[in-house]
């Protein structure tokens, strides 16, 4: 018989996956969704006492006034010591916390005692320093155990942390320092991708020339090259570590107290800080490890994003440690020395969880089926993807080639605004269709509207919101709170706007259809174009400068930049390189355009604004179709898309 095709296939869950899953079929998911939907009260209440440890309960499941949510009001908890001293009380101290695996081959296995003794001994130095709660540190490090540690420490003494993906340069984490007003750094001499230094230290004393309310800078020795220590400010992390001691209880927090802000693009040239607190983040986090990854006390569980970004904070700290797992993490890159490297450390450690971008999942399949034909991914019981919509094809390869056509696929859609997983299937219950999100989960109450918060049809394109808050909510943008209003409620009346256009399909399985601002999705990356703008039109050569994101196979969207430049440049090749370099230098490589277009003059509308609108169809059809009534000249447009053809 012919098979359907792929985006229309369903994949009814396998019974010996299901009998044992935390969700065991659609009415168990019904039933919890509905629960959670007629008393959210009770539900969450349940949920908080059940699977967090208190040191006293509150007094209010929440409060809600528009835009303004708490969670658990008036309860006391810390999380690192949900994350690590309960599961030390409870007997599990041998448990391996985390498997650690550097990119030159280094390995660590810290359990959770040994973890929970690491963070000890570092709050306890930051204790001793004079470092407290509501204070804030900025953490740049490469992907070992440290980093974790770091942010541990931090939580156990409430001083909120702020982690800066080491990809980002030292323009961009000077940015980050000053908005927080940040107390303290800790980073490191450098890390390891694809056999190359990647020089933290250097970065961080770029950034730290013009940062005065930084009073310590911590280093952690990961490398071993020689970098530039300054007397009175820099401190060396193992030579503190000598003199500290293990008694550093953790501190009591408010159920609200801020964990961390981690910054992120918006549609200005300024990124936002989004701010988490305590309780609720760390309740949906635990119950998204149970609803979504399914994760048994035996799993081996490997998220492989980079703690830099949301899903690191949320799938590979907090969520598998407060819920007592086992959490691998590999400091380096997947095609590091080879493009079996992944492959390699699922057979190594017999892998059960595997959850990783749609980008990672394009460019591996693209490299042929040899590479995980060669390893024993047998050990692998079910499959995540995050960060962008997963087109059909890469997900039937990954569940086909990766999961054996044994594994469920779970398609996640979160933001770091929601703090945990809010739309996705359930491994042991939800029938899977490649390339859809599916349903939201208990507590989330999702919707597809128009742009007066009208729901549309089955079938009907829409914005995406989500109706009522929820514990993992972000509670504010660092430092603007007008912002925070502005952006995320006040654009669709009476609802949380995600910036996501999706659509329902009979069976009310939701698609993710990807940004309607300007935000671009690059390899699962959230960029700003006006960010990127920003950077470009800083370069004296340049007078103007819009950019957009271009359909990419491999990584979703590219950076597509059209820049007019100042009088007297004749070397557009070499101007393009060094344009490149300078997008590297003020944000970080990851942002560099993978196209630079030089044009005479940008289209605009008579009041000056540039049409990104008509440059993002001339880059995705090549024409340019829409209203065009506003345009103040037409000749442009005609040029820009006749360029095409001569380049
Ligand atoms: O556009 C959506 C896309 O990623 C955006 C959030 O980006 P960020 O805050 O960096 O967090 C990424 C990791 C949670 C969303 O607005 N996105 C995320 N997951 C999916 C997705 N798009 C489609 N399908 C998904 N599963």
């Amino acid at each position: 018989m012919q098979q359907p095709p792929l985006e229309d296939r369903v994949y009814a869950p396998q019974p010996a996956f299901s009998r044992r899953a935390h969700v065991p079929d659609m009415s168990a998911y019904q039933a919890l969704y509905e629960q959670a939907h007629q008393h959210p009260e009770e539900f969450w209440s349940g949920l908080a006492e059940r699977e967090l440890d208190w040191f006293e309960k509150w007094s209010q499941v929440y409060r809600w006034e528009p835009p303004r949510a708490e969670w658990f009001v008036g309860g006391k908890l810390n999380a690192a010591y949900n994350c690590l001293d309960r599961h030390v009380a409870a007997g599990r101290g041998d448990k391996p916390a985390f498997i650690w695996e550097g990119e030159p081959g280094d390995q660590r296995v810290l359990s959770y005692r040994e973890l929970h003794r690491l963070v000890c001994r570092f709050s306890h130095v930051l204790r001793a320093r004079g470092f407290k709660a509501g204070e804030r540190a900025i953490i740049y490090m490469p992907m070992v155990p440290e980093l974790p540690v770091a942010m541990l420490a931090c939580a156990r003494l409430g001083i909120i942390h702020s982690v800066v993906f080491g990809g980002f340069s030292a323009e961009a984490l000077k940015a980050r320092i000053q908005d927080l007003e940040a107390n303290l750094v800790i980073t490191a001499d450098g890390g390891w991708r694809r056999g190359k230094e990647i020089r933290l230290k250097e970065a961080a004393d770029e950034a730290l020339q013009d940062c005065p309310s930084v009073r310590e800078v911590v280093v952690y020795r990961r490398t071993g090259s020689p970098i530039a220590m300054q007397s009175g400010r820099d401190l060396w992390w193992h030579e503190l570590d000598r003199d500290a001691a293990e008694d550093c209880p953790a501190e009591p927090l408010d159920a609200e107290s801020p964990l961390y802000v981690l910054y992120t693009s918006g549609t200005t040239g300024q990124p936002k800080g989004i701010l988490h607190t305590t309780a609720g983040y760390l309740l949906q986090c635990v119950m998204t490890m149970k609803w979504v990854f399914d994760v048994r006390d035996e799993d081996i569980y490997w998220c492989t994003a980079d703690a830099g970004w949301v899903t690191g904070h949320s799938y590979v700290v907090y969520g598998p440690l407060a819920a007592g797992a086992t959490s691998l993490i590999y400091e380096g890159a997947p095609d590091y020395p080879a493009f079996d490297r992944w492959w390699r450390i699922v057979e190594k450690y017999r892998v059960n969880i595997f959850y990783t971008s749609p980008t990672a999942i394009r460019a591996l399949l693209r490299q042929g089926d040899q590479w995980p034909a060669g390893c024993d991914l047998s050990s692998l019981r079910l499959l995540g993807s995050v960060g962008e919509p997963i087109n059909p094809a890469a997900w039937e390869w990954y569940y086909r080639v990766i999961g054996g056509e044994r594994c469920p696929i779970v398609d996640t859609w979160w933001q770091t605004e929601t703090g945990a997983i809010m739309i996705a299937p359930l491994p042991g219950a939800t029938p899977l269709k490649p390339g859809r999100a599916s349903f939201p989960l208990p507590g989330v109450q999702a919707e597809v509207v128009d742009f007066r918060g009208r729901p549309v049809e089955t079938g009907q394109d829409g914005f995406l919101v989500i109706q009522r808050p929820w514990p993992s909510m972000l509670r504010t943008i660092w430092r603007d709170p007008r912002r925070f209003e502005d952006q995320y409620w006040r654009r669709i009346p009476g609802a949380y706007f995600t910036g996501d256009a999706a659509r329902r399909d009979a069976d009310g399985y939701f698609t993710i259809l990807g940004r309607v601002d300007d935000v671009m999705n690059v390899s699962g990356h959230r960029l700003s174009t006006m960010e990127i703008e920003s950077a470009l039109v800083k370069h004296p050569a340049v007078a103007e400068a819009a950019v957009v994101g271009r359909p990419d196979e491999i990584t979703g969207q590219a950076v597509c930049a059209f820049v007019t430049v100042k009088t007297g440049q004749s070397d557009y090749h070499a101007l393009a390189e060094e344009l490149r370099r300078w997008v590297a230098h003020e944000i970080g490589s990851f942002a560099k355009p993978a196209e630079i277009r030089f044009a005479e003059a940008l289209p605009k509308t008579r009041s000056g604004k540039i049409m990104r609108r008509l440059l993002r169809e001339l880059v995705t059809s090549h024409v340019v179709t829409g209203d065009v009534t506003t345009l103040e000249d037409m000749a442009v447009i005609a040029r820009l898309a006749a360029r095409r053809d001569d380049e």
